[in-house]
């Protein structure tokens, strides 16, 4: 076992703890593929996943949630940084270290659903041999009665009838296919599922099915999420925290309602303004527009890469790269931010925007 030692401790609820995880890749040129510089998808990244509970990762499309979710599990190997893991009472391991066959056993406890029902399934596949797939490889069971047997159950868990075990995924709408997904990563009992962006590319109707079924298999098989997604609209009622990125790095990271009442940087205040908002006391506030593009991570501007974009930016902030630091005091759960201004700035969260009527003109 790769042990973790000297790398950090991991507070005593998580179950996977991220640390100063890096992820670049050279941006390469001509024949001779000169360096010319370097994307830095994931820059010095640090959080806890606790057990049981549902974290959500959001932030706009580029900003590196994909890569994190990827180095979690080793699937791209970070540059830099460490992913310890612990089930239980056990010795924390560190997935950065491990050797391939090492990581085999502790991937079947970090399974991936991603967006995209429709690539992400073998067409030429059946669904007992998609949903079977990890159980074969993992040697998980002995005959193929014993394979049906388990098939049929997994289809029962996410509401699907195990006699369409010999069908091929065409045969299914969307959210069909994203249960069959989800019926595969369960497949093997994992301890946590990293949902990238799993209900992004579904109806609104469908998608509250899906989160409904998520959250009754949490419920159910005491499951731990990492849950990835581009907006906050999908997050609120889903996540027991929520950590935004912006550029790499993580910018806030709070527990889900107090992180909506009370965001702490601009961008959060930003995404929450862009979210849809169903609450009649606040639903005419004022939207905060983002303007300008994405920071491109491979071409980042100096101090707060956020800065260009921020409508409170001052000098400071196009000098010196904000350090993500405790704004909620020192009672309570933790709340991070990275601003300079993060305990100045009056930010208007879901129940706040409606008496700041200047927005409107911003
Ligand atoms: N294999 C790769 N090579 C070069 N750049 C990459 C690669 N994968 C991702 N990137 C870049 O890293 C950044 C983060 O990407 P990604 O993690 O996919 O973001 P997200 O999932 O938040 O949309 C983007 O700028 C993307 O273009
Ligand atoms: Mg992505």
């Amino acid at each position: 076992m790769s042990g973790a030692g000297g790398v950090g401790q991991m507070e005593d609820r998580a179950i996977i703890s991220v640390r100063n995880l890096v992820k670049y890749f050279p941006i390469e040129t001509g024949f001779l593929r000169r360096q010319v510089g370097v994307v830095k998808a994931v820059d010095d990244v640090n959080f806890d996943l606790n057990e049981g509970e549902t974290l959500a990762l959001v932030g706009e499309s580029g900003c590196g949630k994909t890569t994190t979710s990827h180095c979690i599990i080793q699937a791209q190997r970070p540059t830099a940084g460490h992913v310890l893991f612990r089930i239980g009472d056990s010795a924390p391991m560190d997935l950065t270290q491990m050797e391939k066959a090492e990581l085999k056993a502790a991937r079947r406890n970090i399974r991936m659903i991603y967006q995209d029902p429709y690539s992400s399934l073998n067409p030429r596949m059946t669904l007992l041999q998609i949903i079977g797939e990890p159980l074969v490889i993992h040697k998980m069971v002995e005959s193929q009665e014993a394979l049906r047997n388990k098939v049929a159950e997994l289809l029962r868990l996410v509401r699907l009838d195990p006699s369409t075990m010999n069908r091929y995924p065409h045969a299914f709408s969307g959210g069909q296919r994203q249960r069959i997904a989800i019926a595969r990563a369960l497949s093997l009992s994992p301890k946590v599922v990293i949902a990238d962006e799993a209900v992004s590319a579904l109806d609104v109707s469908v998608q509250a099915q899906i989160l409904n079924l998520l959250k009754e298999l949490q419920n159910q098989l005491g499951l731990t999420y990492l849950f990835v997604a581009h907006n906050l609209a999908v997050v609120k009622y889903e996540a027991d925290r929520v950590a935004v990125m912006y550029a790499g790095k993580i910018v806030e990271i709070g527990e889900t309602e107090e992180l909506y009442t009370n965001p702490r940087h601009p961008y959060t205040e930003a995404l929450i303004s862009a979210a849809p908002n169903p609450d009649p006391d606040t639903k005419n506030r004022a939207r905060i527009v983002l303007a300008g593009e994405v920071a491109d991570p491979g071409n980042l501007p100096p101090g707060c890469a956020f800065h260009p974009r921020c409508r409170y930016a001052e000098d400071r902030c196009r000098r010196e790269i904000p350090q993500l630091v405790e704004v909620g005091g020192e009672e309570g759960p933790s709340h991070r931010a990275a601003c300079h201004f993060a305990s100045e700035l009056e930010l208007a969260g879901i129940s706040g925007g409606a008496e700041e009527p200047e927005r409107e003109r911003a």
